[in-house]
């Protein structure tokens, strides 16, 4: 049996539909992500599992035991689900110390006085702050306060830790390294874990499965290489990496290669490209073709005539990124970004030519 599962959310904000129809389930020990745009339902989401919204419609289990159902008029309050949470305001509380901050959760669940000293102190040498147990929270910096936040929703022990944005208040480099001991921490305390953020990064390194939301409705669940490499639609593809998208008209299909036309510019004969996917797609349909830059080669001379992906065009600009090269080049009505690792001298104007395996290119259909 899943540890959480989520049926049929929905949940409206006035006329605003917030969650729209979601089902999720999360297995035993598992770090989940819910990643999507500005206002697409995550935090929404996370507080209805939460207990802190009451939803419309919809149930959501934790170990098969509904803790909210809106057809059974079930709404378990939220001290009474055993969930943690670390939310992007960590408020930690100024006026106690590193060790009270911690202890709180348990004080309130009426621990005793021996339970708490030990398992504070256990999760307090967990999270790196055994050294600073006697400090004052004011007196922490970024890193260490929200260590602090961590260390407060694991020490009861809850079924499942909630985060929503939790690094977002920390400098880029402090971000990073906290992902790494975040996922060090969840791995060796095997908790299971529902994450939310915006940072696309931050889902596909951390996660065991993402979850790709928008509008309130999920897009596409899969491992993080599922979510980079195979994309369920256009959306995924734009919102996980850059991906260069052209619009064009699918022809045909060989194998696992679909076959599909894309405009290549007034007087001259459409671009004919083949890519995988679209497997549904029938001729005449609007297909998307997503390839990655780093996916695409640039050759300064026309490559063989049998060379698959053949598309012929003049660079736009580059700019240089340190340990790659980015250009933009223009193809008819396109502009497509290329990633190269090796510096060619080239300037805007220049005539180029750029192959793509087609195994490594993707038709979508929405
Ligand atoms: N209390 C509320 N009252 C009215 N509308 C709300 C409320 N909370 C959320 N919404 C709306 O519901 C939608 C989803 O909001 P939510 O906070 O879940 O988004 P999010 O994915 O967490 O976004 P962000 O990345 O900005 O945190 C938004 O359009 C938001 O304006
Ligand atoms: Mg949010």
């Amino acid at each position: 049996m899943p540890t959480v599962e989520i049926e049929g959310l929905i949940k409206r904000f006035g006329k605003e539909v917030a969650v729209a129809g979601i089902d999720l389930n999360i297995e035993q020990g598992e770090f989940v992500t819910l990643l999507g745009p500005s206002g697409c339902g995550k935090t929404t989401t996370l507080r209805c599992i939460a207990g802190l919204e009451h939803p419309d419609a919809g149930e959501i289990r934790i170990e098969g035991e509904p803790i909210t159902s809106v057809e059974k008029g079930i709404f378990l309050n939220p001290e009474d689900r055993n969930l943690g949470m670390v939310f992007q305001s960590y408020a930690v509380w100024p006026h106690m110390t590193v060790f009270d901050n911690v202890a709180f959760g348990l004080k309130i669940r009426r621990a005793g006085r021996r339970e708490i000293q030990e398992k504070t102190s256990k999760v307090l040498d967990l999270v790196g702050l055994g050294q600073v147990a006697d400090r004052y929270a004011t007196k922490l910096s970024g890193g260490q306060r929200q260590r602090v936040a961590l260390a407060r929703a694991i020490v009861y022990s809850p079924q499942v830790v909630l985060f929503d944005e939790p690094l977002s208040n920390l400098d880029a480099k402090l971000r990073e390294q906290m992902r790494i001991e975040l996922v060090r921490l969840q791995h060796e305390v095997g908790i299971t874990s529902i994450y939310v953020t915006h940072d696309q990064a931050e889902a596909l390194v951390m996660s065991d499965r993402v979850v790709v939301m928008n509008e309130g409705l999920i897009q596409q669940i899969g491992d993080p290489e599922t979510i980079y490499a195979r994309p369920a639609n256009a959306f995924v593809a734009n919102f996980i990496g850059v991906a260069n998208l052209m619009e064009g008209t699918f022809l045909s299909r060989s194998g696992k290669l679909g076959e599909a036309q894309f405009p290549a510019g007034e007087g001259a004969p459409p671009l004919r490209l083949r890519a995988l996917g679209a497997e549904a797609a029938s001729a005449g349909q609007r297909v998307i073709l997503s390839m990655r830059p780093e996916d695409i080669t640039l050759h300064l001379t026309a490559p063989p005539e049998d060379a698959p992906n053949r598309l012929s065009g003049e660079i736009i600009d580059t700019v240089y990124q340190g340990n790659f090269l980015d250009c933009q080049v223009r193809v008819g009505p396109h502009e497509i970004g290329v990633q190269m690792d090796h510096f060619e001298q080239l300037t805007p104007g220049q005539r180029v030519h750029l192959t793509f395996e087609p195994e490594h290119a993707l038709l979508l259909t929405e």
